[in-house]
């Protein structure tokens, strides 16, 4: 029994020695490892020996047993890897092609805009789409029953709770963020709050419900406009790759005491009129203004001893002028044929 075990052990190294693809393993494994191959015949007979004999061959038939299953893996992790004959890459053909998808440009001018702020100093933050009445009308000084609150059509949803003071509303604006980032980081502070705002429009080419704007917030001592408009410029050299020639002109918002709309020289006409800028020459870019202080200490920040400005940038609009896309539906509406362009 001893020397028939051996005897096989040997067989079976030799034979796996020289097999070189799946089908001569596959053989391999019928004749020799399977229920009725010839290992297992010779193990058989291990129940004919007696009781001494029967533990040392016993040992012996698992240890060689072992080997050869050993063996085998090695073989067959050869054989169907790399090194097997029927498996051998041809590097010469074509490879499978990935689709892949574009960048959304609303992603890109995003980006842009954030390594710009944040090579100020600014942080970049988030805040929920399905925001409170409190942080979306309140703490901006909008209360309830104002006639400001007509300004922004909005989508209200039902309170969680019946008892809840405050309705939820899908957020009008970003300037949402401007008291939660107050709360949470005092002040000096330095944000921008990119995403997405919802509401109640009749849908068009320059209206649609859901669309994204970029907030602004900078808080510290002795902000005052000066500091607006220069960062608004930086922000406009970045955007533009060039300087802008800009006016400000003063505006209402709640939130902002004074409130400014910033206006950049058509950059199609270059000031002369044109369709594009209802021939004044000018084109409305966005709203801005000197935090009002109810804000800051809706906020927890001292509003005397700390001032701030804020502004609110049409992401959106600001995309359609930079590529000339002259219908807002474009961006929603999933047409590859858009998005592919960028
Ligand atoms: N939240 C305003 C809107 O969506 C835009 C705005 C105006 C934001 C003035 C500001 C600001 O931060 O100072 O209509």
């Amino acid at each position: 029994m001893k020397d028939k075990l051996e005897k096989l052990k040997k067989e079976i190294l030799d034979y796996l020695k020289d097999v070189k693809d799946n089908d001569v393993l596959r053989e391999f494994e019928i004749k020799y490892l399977s229920r009725k191959g010839k290992l297992a015949e010779v193990l058989k007979g291990l129940k004919n020996l007696d009781a001494s004999e029967r533990k040392e061959i016993g040992q012996l038939a698992n240890e060689v047993k072992k080997e050869i299953q050993n063996k085998f893996q090695e073989v067959k992790n050869i054989v169907s890897g790399e090194g097997g004959q029927d498996k051998i890459i041809d590097v010469t053909l074509p490879g499978k092609k990935i689709k892949k998808g574009s960048i959304s440009p609303l992603t890109i001018v995003q980006n842009e805009l954030e390594d710009l702020f944040t090579s100020m100093g600014f942080m970049v933050l988030d805040g929920p789409e399905l925001e409170s009445d409190y942080y979306n009308f309140e703490a901006v000084n909008i209360p309830k029953n104002h006639p400001a609150r007509d300004m922004q059509d909005t989508f209200y949803i039902d309170k969680k709770n019946k008892d809840d003071e405050y309705d939820l509303v899908m957020r009008t604006h970003t300037s949402s963020v401007q008291v939660r980032a107050m709360q949470k980081y005092g002040a000096p502070l330095r944000c921008v709050v990119p995403g997405r705002v919802f509401r109640c429009e009749a849908i068009d080419a320059s209206h649609e419900h859901t669309f994204d704007q970029m907030e602004g917030l900078m808080v510290g001592e002795n902000i005052s406009l000066d500091n607006l408009i220069a960062v608004m410029k930086e922000l406009l050299k970045g955007i533009f790759h060039k300087e802008m020639e800009v006016r400000v002109r003063p505006g209402y918002f709640p939130f902002v005491e004074p409130g400014i709309e910033l206006d950049i020289k058509c950059t199609l006409c270059e000031g002369k009129g044109c369709p594009a800028c209802k021939n004044s020459g000018w084109l409305e870019l966005f709203p801005a203004g000197l935090v009002h202080p109810k804000v800051l200490e809706y906020g927890g920040i001292d509003s005397k001893k700390y001032s701030g400005f804020a502004f609110g940038l049409g992401l959106t609009r600001l995309v359609m002028m930079k590529y000339g896309i002259n219908d807002i539906r474009a961006f929603n509406n999933g047409d590859l044929r858009f998005l592919k362009q960028f």
